[in-house]
């Protein structure tokens, strides 16, 4: 359920005007008897059972809804009401894979390796949203965007040569691990999320950095940088409100390729912005949002790899 107004028909009497959305689609649908005691039943963002006619309606189709009852979360399986990711999921783990392959040091590529296939983060981790209400929204997006993170990430440290690339490459593949850790009904939740689920939904850069932190040894370098992955270059992100050089510089590559891709990407509630429009974006918040330097071999990587002239 996406949507759920109560209007009143042309003759006073109140009806719900409601979208049902599953993996296939969407379709607008009403409730015109026993509008309160059904409304009171459930919310935007649950997942309902329904039974009740469908129509065409001047061209297109309608559903007129007679019973409805809410599921409880868990009791589902979100597959069933999520679009999936525009890629195979078999297609995104040969990425996955292939930029494991990035980590050159055979120890640390062992570790990232045995992270992101072991359980629950194996099977959880590829199958997850972003989350629901942000970018990347659909089941596998998770992975579809930690691939895309990951791609950048490759990219930007071969202008950078004196980067660590074995460690940035590291962090961009497990810097949204922690996002597992997040209860599965908030990332799932189809509606908006209220400022207390995205309070909820920030603590994901820490859950990350405390499971790495349970490996020990280079995972606890990881983690740092992980931790600091939405931090803002002018002190105003989470979770410590570090500032510029405070923050370890894997983690400003990190949350500058991370908000590049989340921005070319369409949403729920928004489409995705052109390339031009995000380098734009990019640069606007330089020195803010992002480290001057890091957006500045961003974009210069970006441009090449799209041919958009300076
Ligand atoms: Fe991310």
């Amino acid at each position: 359920m996406v949507r759920k107004d109560r209007q009143q028909a042309k003759n006073g009497s109140p009806y719900l005007s409601i979208e049902l959305r599953d993996r296939t689609g969407s379709i607008p649908a009403r409730i015109f008897r026993d509008v309160d005691v059904i409304g009171s039943r459930f919310d935007r963002g649950d997942a309902v059972e329904v039974r009740g006619r469908v129509e065409r309606f001047r061209g297109s189709l309608s559903a007129e809804v007679t019973a409805l009852r809410r599921i409880e979360p868990g009791a589902f399986d979100p597959a069933e009401f999520l679009p999936s990711a525009y890629r195979s999921t078999d297609e995104l783990n040969g990425f996955l894979e292939h930029l494991s392959r990035e980590v050159y040091d055979p120890a640390l590529r062992a570790v990232v390796e045995r992270v992101l296939d072991t359980e629950p983060v194996a099977s959880e981790f590829r199958r997850a949203p972003c989350t629901r209400g942000g970018h990347h929204a659909y089941l596998g997006g998770l992975l579809e965007h930690t691939v895309a993170v990951g791609t950048l990430v490759g990219e930007v440290c071969q202008l950078h040569p004196k980067l660590d690339s074995d460690l940035l490459m590291a962090a961009a593949l497990l810097h949204d691990v922690g996002k597992v850790a997040i209860p599965k009904d908030l990332i799932n939740k189809p509606g908006p999320l209220s400022d207390q689920e995205w309070t909820a939904v920030r603590t994901h850069t820490v859950e990350g950095q405390r499971m790495l932190e349970k490996i020990g040894g280079l995972m606890s370098e990881i983690g740092r940088v992980v931790r600091s992955c939405h931090e803002r270059f002018d002190g105003g992100g989470y979770p410590d409100g570090l500032a510029a050089g405070a923050i370890p510089v894997e983690s400003r590559i990190i949350f500058a390729c991370d908000a590049f891709n989340a921005m070319t990407t369409d949403r729920p509630y928004r489409s995705a912005v052109s390339i031009e429009a995000a380098i734009v974006e990019l640069e606007d918040n330089a020195g803010t949002q992002f480290d001057p330097e890091v957006v500045e071999v961003l974009i210069a990587q970006v441009r090449d790899r799209y041919g958009i002239a300076a």
